[in-house]
């Protein structure tokens, strides 16, 4: 028999386990059952043990193992390994994230234009050239097709819809709409989708998003696109914003305008309100120009199967980033910003 006894030893880990008080659970189980520890170290003496003594240190190892996982056990239960809960401390807040501000507005958008009854769809961000360009009024080759910087996709045409780009637009959709209601107005549709072009400065990125809207059925006149305009005017920016048109051109509406909303922080004046006769320095005219709308074109009607001595329509869209930048409050002079994931940014809205 070696000079350490090994039953003896067990012996007297299991008196020595009884005293340990002042102790963590974890703490134990490392000290007794890790892998270097008490429990493992006398274990491993059996081989120094005579074989008429093996069932003995067997059984008093047992002994000890259980004794351990007591202790554990009550340890665990015992106040000290409890975690004090202090009911004074404030609370912890969970950090809640938020809608991107670009998503939050196109909400904001839809839910304006679906008040009135316009019907929230969302049509390809990848389309034929049929719908971005020649179904507006647009034939192959017309220069006025340069005023969109468009992205090609490089793939095979279809041989009647002709090549992919990425649509400079949500104009596409009026075709699409059309279709989709089978040529039957009315319709009062509100297409909210990504739109690319190439340009890239403080206020272009050359992903935007835009918003569409579409309403087609007998009778429909400028009034009600003036109505319109000013409805969503002073439901987005507040009571007292007007909206104006201007006459422009687009291929695809006739008679066609250019939109502007009245600027909230002179009302519309173009002058600082200090006296000094200055311009505004936010408009510097009073008006703020947004986007274009007009008289749907009696050849998109057609293309969407719809007769235009029958029904007339008007149409109006825009980036919904600039018409966000504009609202009461946001000092916003790089739209840039929306996209480049800085979340200091991102968290103040
Ligand atoms: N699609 C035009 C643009 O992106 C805007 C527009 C929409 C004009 C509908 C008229 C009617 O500039």
């Amino acid at each position: 028999m070696s000079q350490q006894d090994p039953i003896k030893q067990c012996q007297d880990l299991l008196k020595q386990i009884e005293q340990e008080t002042n102790i963590k659970a974890e703490d134990l189980r490392i000290k007794y059952l890790g892998k270097s520890g008490l429990f493992k170290n006398v274990s491993a003496m059996i081989k120094d043990v005579p074989n008429d003594q093996k069932k003995l240190f067997g059984q008093t190892l047992n002994q000890l193992k259980n004794k351990i996982e007591e202790k554990l056990v009550s340890l665990e239960n015992s106040k000290q390994d409890q975690e004090k809960i202090d009911l004074t401390l404030p609370g912890k807040k969970d950090k809640v994230g938020h809608l991107h501000p670009i998503s939050q507005a196109i909400e904001e958008i839809s839910q304006i234009f679906e008040k009135i009854g316009f019907n929230r769809v969302r049509y390809p961000e990848v389309d034929f050239d049929y719908y971005v360009f020649e179904a507006l009024n647009m034939p192959k080759n017309h220069p006025a097709r340069d005023e969109w910087e468009t992205f090609f996709v490089d793939t095979k045409p279809d041989y009647k819809l002709g090549k992919m780009v990425l649509t400079t637009h949500t104009s596409n959709g009026q075709v699409r709409e059309m279709e989709r209601l089978k040529s039957k107005p009315p319709i009062r549709m509100i297409n909210v989708a990504r739109t690319y072009r190439r340009q890239s400065d403080a206020t272009h990125t050359q992903m935007f998003h835009q918003f569409e809207g579409l309403v087609v059925d007998k009778g429909i006149n400028i009034q009600n696109l003036k109505g319109t305009l000013d409805y969503f005017a002073e439901s987005f920016y507040g009571p007292g914003t007007k909206s104006r048109i201007r006459p422009f051109h687009f291929k695809f509406t006739e008679p066609s305008f250019e939109v502007d909303f009245s600027c909230h922080i002179c009302g519309g004046t173009g002058k600082r309100d200090d006296q000094s006769g200055e311009n505004c320095r936010f408009c510097k005219s009073g008006w703020h120009e947004v986007g274009g709308a007009g008289m749907v074109h009696p050849n998109v009607l057609k293309a969407g199967g719809i007769d235009p001595d029958v029904y007339t329509g008007f149409a109006f869209g825009w980036g919904v980033e600039r018409t966000y930048t504009l609202k009461k409050g946001l000092n916003i002079d790089d739209i840039r910003l929306f996209y480049s994931g800085n979340l200091e940014f991102l968290e103040q809205f």
